[in-house]
């Protein structure tokens, strides 16, 4: 078989790479009062509008997700991302009326303290959507501000003249044109102004006393035009969220590719969303083969040095990775609902270094592709697509459900006693993870292979242990040659130093030294 020369050719720089060692967190001493129980953990992120609806109405909410934690347990789930909860006028919520209230289709307030005993009973941790680079254009605030000119709302939104970036600028109702960079439902806040920033300490404290063991920041990187205004912001509020609870989590929605801008809020807070590599393990499902490894370290590299340089406030840096969000197509849409590329996907996610987070329905192999609402359809819990606790899409202006049907084997109940479905290998995957801690933090190298599959090991700090995961992702069947006895964690099936194993196309193993 024709080995490539460009495996060759990125498996010597990936050595060379790999030769850099680099600061990690794991060596910043571990003690129980820092964010580090993030770094070993699962999260999963939950739309509580379409995960578990407890009292029949059709919307999912709090005492759902409650009755739903056995499940997440099941899984492998440490931890919860809730999506946004506050009060709001949107089906989404990223537009919240009132930061101390929360969205009462979800419940009450004695519903999510609930919730959040349930958590920390279970030791299973819970995070929310903090939402505050900008409000609703329905709050008080933005209402107020439109009453004059000179009052003290004013200076907290950002009203404008200037008619260079129309594209971001809308009128308020009164007439005047606002900044708002995501929509006219939503005035950007001014940063500049220090009753803004002190509102938003008392909200992050507000919840942080509820139980929240920290935040997912919405739209961190567009606090404001002048970045240099961004980053003071997120130093400032990281170190007061951290004054309040050091062990609290804060994951920052920078979508941002390009890895020196990404790494730079690596100094801010303490972890964020690796979406380049979200969108690598993309690419690599879909069987074009990419150094998935020398990215992840370089990525990884950077990320530690910036979060240990002179003028950072974080010293734990955590690498988030996912393979979608509720903002992208769904990973088993973007591969065609192939049963085989959605696996090998999550394999890449749960065999590389990071905090891996779920998004709900992933590990069924729910599809979901734009518009939004369809990205966000209900938790498929039956094979009927209904029953006790399936939400529904008949409110708002939904145009209806596409992909959540019946008979699909798309759901928990088809799902749940298959031990080849997508649910029991991304159980399998979980459990692998948790009994080889060092993945959460390893460092990886590209092993050379055949075009058309892809082949890296995790090590731990030292190099004494490590995974080898080695994927076919083409449609033609392979072999390879191990050089060490070994075993599949994947199937328990053991290989003899010098055996041939066959890949059958698409498949995948997750090799370790024979004990
Ligand atoms: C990013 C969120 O993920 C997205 O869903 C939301 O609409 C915008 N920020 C605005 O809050």
């Amino acid at each position: 078989m024709k080995t490539s020369r460009y495996i060759k050719a990125i498996s010597v720089l990936t050595a060379l790479c790999c030769t850099l060692t680099f600061t990690s967190c794991s060596m910043t001493k571990k003690n129980s009062k820092t964010p580090l129980w993030a770094e070993t953990s699962v999260f999963y992120e939950i739309f509580v509008r379409s995960f578990y609806d407890s009292d029949g109405d059709g919307i999912g909410d709090f005492n759902g997700i409650a009755q739903k934690l056995d499940y997440l347990q099941e899984l492998g789930v440490d931890a919860i991302w809730l999506m946004p909860i506050n009060k709001t006028e949107s089906y989404h919520g990223y537009d919240m009326v009132d930061y101390y209230d929360i969205q009462s289709e979800y419940g009450t307030m004695a519903d999510l303290e609930n919730l959040i005993d349930e958590c920390h009973k279970r030791g299973m941790k819970i995070i929310m959507d903090l939402v505050i680079n900008h409000t609703s254009y329905h709050h008080e605030w933005f209402l107020k501000a439109q009453e004059s000119k000179d009052n003290e709302y004013r200076d907290r939104y950002l009203f404008t003249e200037d008619k260079t970036k129309e594209e971001y600028h809308h009128t308020a109702e009164n007439g005047e044109r606002f900044f708002g960079i995501f929509s006219h439902t939503m005035p950007d806040l001014n940063y500049k102004n220090e009753t803004v920033r002190q509102e938003m300490f008392n909200v992050a404290d507000f919840w942080l006393q509820k139980g929240m063991d920290g935040f997912r920041l919405d739209a961190a990187k567009f606090i404001d035009e002048d970045m240099a205004v961004t980053h003071e912001w997120w130093k400032e509020f990281t170190k007061f969220v951290h004054s309040k609870n050091p062990e609290a989590f804060i994951v920052g929605e920078n979508w941002i590719t390009k890895l020196d801008e990404v790494a730079e809020f690596y100094k801010d807070m303490p972890s964020s969303f690796n979406f380049d590599l979200c969108d690598l393990i993309g690419r690599t499902a879909q069987g074009k083969t990419v150094d998935l490894a020398s990215r992840v370290n370089n990525m990884r590299k950077k990320y530690f040095e910036n979060a240990n340089a002179e003028d950072s406030v974080n010293k734990y840096p955590i690498d988030s990775t996912m393979i979608n969000n509720h903002d992208m197509d769904r990973i088993a849409s973007l591969l065609r609902g192939n049963t085989d590329r959605i696996k090998l996907a999550a394999t890449m996610l749960f065999t590389l270094p990071g905090t891996p987070f779920i998004y709900y329905g992933e590990e069924l192999g729910q599809m979901g592709e734009t518009p939004d609402p369809n990205r966000r359809e209900p938790m498929d819990w039956y094979k009927s697509a209904k029953g006790e606790g399936m939400t529904e899409m008949n409110r708002y202006d939904f145009k209806g459900m596409k992909y959540t049907v019946a008979d699909d084997g798309i759901s928990y109940e088809e799902q749940k006693d298959d031990p080849n479905s997508i649910f029991n290998h991304y159980k399998k995957l979980i459990e692998i993870r948790k009994n080889n801690k060092f993945i959460f933090t390893g460092e990886c190298e590209t092993v050379p292979t055949d075009y058309g599959m892809y082949r890296f090991k995790t090590y731990n700090k030292d190099k004494t242990e490590f995974i080898d995961t080695v994927l076919n992702l083409s449609e033609n069947n392979f072999s390879i040659t191990v050089d060490y006895d070994c075993t599949d964690l994947l199937t328990g099936k053991q290989y003899s130093s010098g055996e041939k194993i066959e890949m059958p196309k698409l498949t995948n193993m997750i090799l370790t030294k024979t004990k």
